[in-house]
Parts: structure tokens; sequence; C-alpha cells
């Protein structure tokens, strides 16, 4: 098994992991041109730069030329338009492509799609005339019930920033800015407007900031966004270590940082430490402040709730008071005109005019769910299913559910969605009879419903194969999210099982049926271990987008070999989690508003194979209707990087796609590292028979850790093992390389 070669090749080939220039450099360009034309402002003017004038806009000085910023949500498509006061745009042609959740993207393990994926988005919001769409979130997927992990990517921030460059880099092709967020360290929603998260440096160097510093330095990213939680004491938009030092001073961000709606706190602050633009409201605060203006006709009446705004009248005054200030005024000005041309918004620039709802967009919708969705188990090989079967019987509220508008500001209005029931009617036509029983219900009570179930298992028995859609759900109406919400942002999940009752059916209808296919949907991992051990065959669909039902037919009958793999790990039960069984999560005992992430660097995989916790699925599994066999691992050192070769083989009967996974383990060292960490992977497509050589580099940061004491990056000379495989628990092949 072990292949272990020092030959002394030469480096064939080899695919750089870093690009090594920092992509910031371009933003400033037309340097000359800003100063010029911010000495011809007034404060006031550049003060009304600094800040919300409604909903989604900001700024604007007609005198001088300068449109407004008009931004929207959001990751997974663009958001339906809010109007100026939230109230909706009446017979706005606001339905478009809705891409599937950006934890699907991560599952498919293509930098390719990611660039694809930001096309659409870019395209879709120039058409719509935005020139900010606030994504991609890239939060690392910590604790299983965050609210919002359908948002994020990964547990690991090596494929987060693989994934996260492409993103960016397609959004912004496309004349417009992207928004990462959420910057740093909103990991969930419980609290997250006032949370204090304390965490070592190492941590955040390792764990939380590698997909943020990737974004900044590799995708280009135009804004980030600055989240609400507070980091060590101070809120998080306004933090002078995250903002000040670490992103406009290491990093060399020469773009805007955009506050969350409302998450400023504090003029002084977010002047001195980085927010350059303040972002929205209080929507009660805001009602409440226009309707008493219009209805007084006084002296307010002109002055609306936006002019409160920290960075606002109270900025104006505070440099008013203190002209030492209006440096701090003029640098967030700069920032945000370099934007402004990056998205040639000024000076008359010629704007791709953007495409909506086009053939090209909702093929890419289609692929990334067609990719991104995971065969978890496939006992006997269950599926694919042929299509000879008579009669299938779909069970499942999830096979019938619109998912596009949920999940609060991520959400779209899709031109359409294909439901998985939807889907296999559309694969299946009519030479199969499809029968359909609801299951459950989705209801705050969570009580499996002993009508339903019945309804269930009698059409379960009824049918040759049983297609069961369940898991997690999306809330969309505002006002009934804490009933129905396990994917939502404002609210983490109370818990990580199979919402309501659906371990109790899922049991009966395997009982009725063995014959049953398991599609789970949701946004992160689900507590599957009631029946997992009776059920052939589950996939994992996540929130698969517009094309979703018809993606989920595509892979069950076999018309697409399944390629995804898991972004993070699913535990056998939430008590396993590192979050929960180290860390403090959801806060810290006796203090709701703290939380230190005891945890450290050992997040997902990094936990559970460092302490041996065996998972549900582990990091990186996913199968395939084909096998994939690994041969002839070389390791050859030069300088301070490694190639590493090896061939991969298809040596099933179906064309398919492995994702090679190399992981590194430093042998001994000073401190406690993990067992091993993701350091490079590629996604190879290949025939029946065919074989490939995968030629990856690791450089310097494959194999350093992050020193606390020295400040920096360390590479502790030594041995290093390199573990290559199909998951972060299939290991085929291990060599090792001495620096
Ligand atoms: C969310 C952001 C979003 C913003 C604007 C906030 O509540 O946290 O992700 O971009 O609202 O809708």
């Amino acid at each position: 098994m072990t292949s272990l070669s020092t030959a002394q090749t030469k480096p064939a080939n080899t695919k750089s992991t870093q690009t090594g220039q920092n992509r910031q450099a371009a933003l400033t360009v037309n340097d000359a041109k800003i100063e010029a034309l911010i000495k011809k402002m007034t404060l006031e003017e550049k003060v009304a730069m600094l800040h919300a004038n409604s909903a989604f806009a900001a700024g604007g000085i007609k005198r001088l030329g300068i449109p407004e910023i008009m931004t929207s949500d959001g990751p997974h498509g663009v958001r339906p338009e809010q109007g100026r006061d939230w109230k909706g745009v009446k017979g706005a042609n606001d339905a478009g492509t809705y891409m599937p959740t950006n934890n699907t993207l991560a599952s498919t393990w293509n930098p390719t799609l990611g660039y694809a994926y930001g096309t659409v988005l870019g395209s879709e919001a120039r058409f719509r005339g935005k020139d900010i769409i606030l994504g991609p979130g890239i939060n690392i997927v910590r604790a299983p019930l965050n609210g919002r992990n359908f948002e994020y990517m990964s547990e690991d921030p090596y494929l987060i920033s693989k994934m996260v460059v492409g993103y960016i880099r397609g959004v912004q092709d496309q004349g417009v800015s992207a928004s990462v967020k959420h910057y740093a360290a909103n990991n969930q929603e419980e609290h997250r407007n006032d949370i204090d998260v304390e965490m070592s440096e190492r941590a955040l160097r390792e764990i939380y900031l590698p997909g943020f510093k990737a974004a900044v330095q590799e995708g280009g990213a135009h804004t980030l966004m600055g989240s609400y939680n507070k980091f060590r004491g101070q809120y998080a938009t306004e933090n002078a270590y995250l903002m000040n030092t670490i992103l406009k001073g290491e990093w060399g961000f020469k773009g805007l940082v955009i506050s969350d709606w409302g998450s400023v706190h504090n003029t002084m602050d977010a002047l001195r430490n980085g927010t350059d633009l303040e972002m929205g409201t209080d929507l009660a605060l805001m009602y409440k402040s226009v309707d008493q203006s219009a209805a007084s006709g006084g002296p307010s009446a002109s002055r609306t709730i936006y002019d409160q705004f920290y960075l606002a009248d109270a900025a104006l005054d505070a440099i008013k008071k203190d002209k030492t200030l209006e440096p701090l005024l003029d640098d967030k000005v700069r920032r945000i005109l370099r934007v402004m041309y990056a998205t040639n918004m000024l000076d008359g620039a010629k704007r791709k005019p953007g495409a909506y709802n086009t053939k090209e967009h909702q093929a890419t919708a289609l692929k990334v769910a067609e990719e991104g969705i995971v065969l978890l188990k496939n006992e006997g090989n269950m599926l694919p299913l042929k299509k000879t079967v008579k009669s299938i019987a779909v069970i499942g509220h999830n096979a019938t559910r619109e998912n596009s508008l949920g999940g609060g500001s991520a959400q779209v209005k899709a031109k359409y969605e294909i439901t998985p029931l939807q889907g296999l009617k559309n694969e299946l036509g009519d030479k199969v009879n499809i029968t359909y029983a609801q299951g459950y219900k989705i209801a705050r009570d969570q009580k499996a419903d002993p009508q339903m179930i019945a309804e269930a298992v009698a059409a379960a028995k009824a049918a040759d194969v049983v297609v069961y859609v369940g898991g997690s759900t999306h809330g969309y109406d505002y006002s009934k999210w804490s009933d129905n919400a396990y994917d939502a942002e404002g609210f983490d999940k109370p818990d990580m099982k199979m919402p309501f009752g659906q371990d109790e059916l899922i049991q009966a209808v395997l009982k009725a049926n063995p014959n049953t296919v398991v599609v789970l949907m949701g946004g992160g991992p689900i507590d599957v271990s009631a029946w997992a051990g009776q059920t052939k065959s589950i996939v994992e669909a996540w929130y698969p987008g517009m094309e979703g039902g018809n993606a989920i037919a595509h892979v069950l009958f076999g018309d697409v070999n399944p390629s995804g793999k898991l972004p993070f790990t699913f535990p056998v039960k939430l008590e396993d989690s590192p979050a929960h069984k180290l860390g403090e999560y959801p806060s810290t005992p006796g203090n709701p508003l703290k939380q230190t992430y005891k945890d450290d660097i050992f997040v997902g995989y990094r936990y559970y194979d460092t302490y041996n916790v065996a998972p549900q699925f582990a990091f990186g599994h996913g199968l395939s209707y084909t096998t994939f066999k690994y041969s002839g691992l070389s390791v050859t050192p030069s300088g301070k990087s490694a190639t590493v070769k090896l061939t991969v083989t298809n040596d099933g009967k179906t064309a398919g796609a492995e994702v090679v996974q190399v992981y590194v383990k430093d042998e001994k060292a000073s401190v406690k590292r993990p067992e091993k960490e993701l350091k490079g992977f590629e996604k190879v497509f290949l025939k029946p028979g065919e074989s490939k050589v995968v030629t990856l580099t690791l450089d310097q940061n494959a194999f350093q850790y992050y020193d606390e004491g020295k400040k920096q990056w360390v590479l502790e000379p030594g041995k290093f093992d390199v573990l290559v495989g199909g998951s972060s628990r299939d290991i085929r092949l291990t060599g090792n390389v001495t620096l």
C-alpha cells in the first residue's frame, strides 16, 4: 500500500496552490483621480457617502456625478426587491435563478464550479442594477446547530479558500463587487448580535481566518462585511485588531468594509477601526421615525433615521469638533470610490448589461446540484434505481416543498423550483406509477402523526421502491420562523435530530418496504443514527436550488454518477461535536453573551480524527457508482515544499469523478497538532478503465502552524506524513517527506 519515493525526478506539471500575488493592488489604479475627487467634496458630502440612505442603497453625490451604491443579498441568487423601505416593489421583475446553497457548492469540491456559480450571480445582479452582491458567506461550520450553516461552506479552511476564490472572481468579472461575509467569528445565530467570542490566536489564524485571507488576496474581493458579534471584547465590525491590524494592515486590503445591517455600535470605534460604510437599521425604529417626522412636519421632517446612524450626523459632529479625524473620513471615502471605479460606476464607464434567467444560468444551477449531492451510503448497490421499476412511493414533506424563499436574507424568488417529486416525474414520465404521502407535518409540537404514518406505510407497502425525502427545513414565513425553521437566519436549531417525528416515520417505512432510499435535505449535519444502520441507501441533497428535483432524480436513476463529498463531518450524536464537548456552545455557562472557543483548532475532522471519535460520516466522504484505485504515490521534497504525485484509476464500469484528497500530518511537533489536515485536492473525471496522474504541490503553508509566541507561521523541520485518499477516513496511500 505504501508507495514512497524520493526519486530525483523533476517535479513535472506542478500546479501551484497559491497565486503568490495579492490581487488587492488592482483596486488602487485610480487613486490619483480619487484624491482629486475627494478634494472637491464638502465635509457633509463625504459623510453622506458613509451610510445607507434606505434599505439597500447608500451614498451618492449628484453634484459630482457620483451615483448611489445599490447592494443586494445574497449568496444564492439576487434577493427579491425590498424597495427603499423594505416594503417590496410591486410588479418588480425579480424572480430569477435560484442557485444551490453554498454548502452544496462546497460539496462539489470543484473550484471551476465556484467560478461558474459566481458568474451567474454577478450577471443576474448586474441585470437587476446592483453594484454589490452580499455574498458569499464563508464562516467556519463549527457548531452543527448554527441556523446559517446552509449559507456557509465547510469546517475546513483550505476547502473554503479554494472554493471562495472562484466564486468571487466569477461575480467580479461581471462588473459587480462581491461582499465576503461575515468577518469574523460569526459561527452561530444564537446571541449573534452581541455574543463576545474569545479564541486563541492560533485558532483564529489556522481555522477562522484563512478563508477570508484567500478571498481578499487571491480572490481580490472588493468588499467584506463586518459581522454582528463581538470579538475579544469589541464589536467585530469596528474591531481594531480584525479590521486595522489584520485586514487592512497585514493583508493589504484596499477595498471597502461594509457593516452588517445594524452591526455598528459606536461612532468613534467605527471611524477609527475599519467600518467604511454603515448599513441597515432596526426596522421598528425606522418606521416609527419616518412616520413621526412626516406627521410632525417639523425640522425633523427632512432628517431620516439614516441621519441618526453612527456614521452620519454623529460622525459629522465629531469631525467638525476635531479636524484631525478628517483623514479617517477621507480613507473611507477613498475605499468606497475605489470599489465604485472597480465596478465601473464612475466616469461614464461602460457596464456589462448582465443577463437574467438564461438557460445557461439554469444549467449551472443544475450542474452544481448534480455535483454537490453526496451519496452517503449505498449497500448492495441499491442505487442507481432502474428505470424499469413499476411503482415508486415518494414520502416526506421535502419532496413537495419549495425552499427558495426560505432561510432569511439569503432568500430568492425563484423563476421556478423543481421539487424532488416533480423531478422524479420529469425523469420517469407516466411509465412509472408514482404515489405521494407527506408523512409528517412541519409544526412546533414536533410529534409524529400516527394517521400520516399509516398513510405512508400503506403507500410504501404498495410500491416497488420508496424514495423518502425529508430532513431539515427552511423557515420562510418571518412570523413563524421559530415554529419551523431548522435552517434559517436568526435562530439556531434546537437539536440535531430529524425534526417532526421523522425517525419514527422512517423506521415504520423501512419496516413496510426495505427498498427505501432516504434523501436528506438541509444545511448541515443531522442525526441519522436511529435508522442509518437499517437503511441501504442515504443521499444528502442539501438545498439544491431551482433545478434540485431534477438533479436528485438524475442521481437516483444514474444519469449522473454522484461525485459530491461532505464539506463537514456528520457526528453520530450532537454531544460528540467538539463545539459542545470541548467548547462552550452556545455560550459560557452563566454568561449568555460570552463564549470561549475552547475547542480551539480542533474543529470538525481535526477533532474527530485526533481524539478518535468515530463520526457517522467523515469529512470528505462521498460514494460513487464506480470504484477508484489509487497507486504509485511519490512525495518529492524541494526546498520548503513537496510535490505529490499519484495515479488514480476508475476500475469500475461507469464514468465518474473522484476527489483525490491530500492530508498532511506532522509526525512530531512542539505543539499539539491535528492528526491530519487537508492541504490539497483535485477532482478527477475518469471513464471506465481510465487512469490519470494527479500532481499536487504542497507549498510551505501545508506544513506550518501558527506560533503564538513568535506571532508568526512556523515550519518546524522534521518528517511529515502525506496521506492520500477519498475521505479523511479513507486513506489509500501514505508517503512522507522530510523538510
Ligand atoms: C445578514 C446579512 C445580510 C444583511 C442584509 C443581515 O441580517 O446578517 O447576511 O446581508 O442582513 O440583508
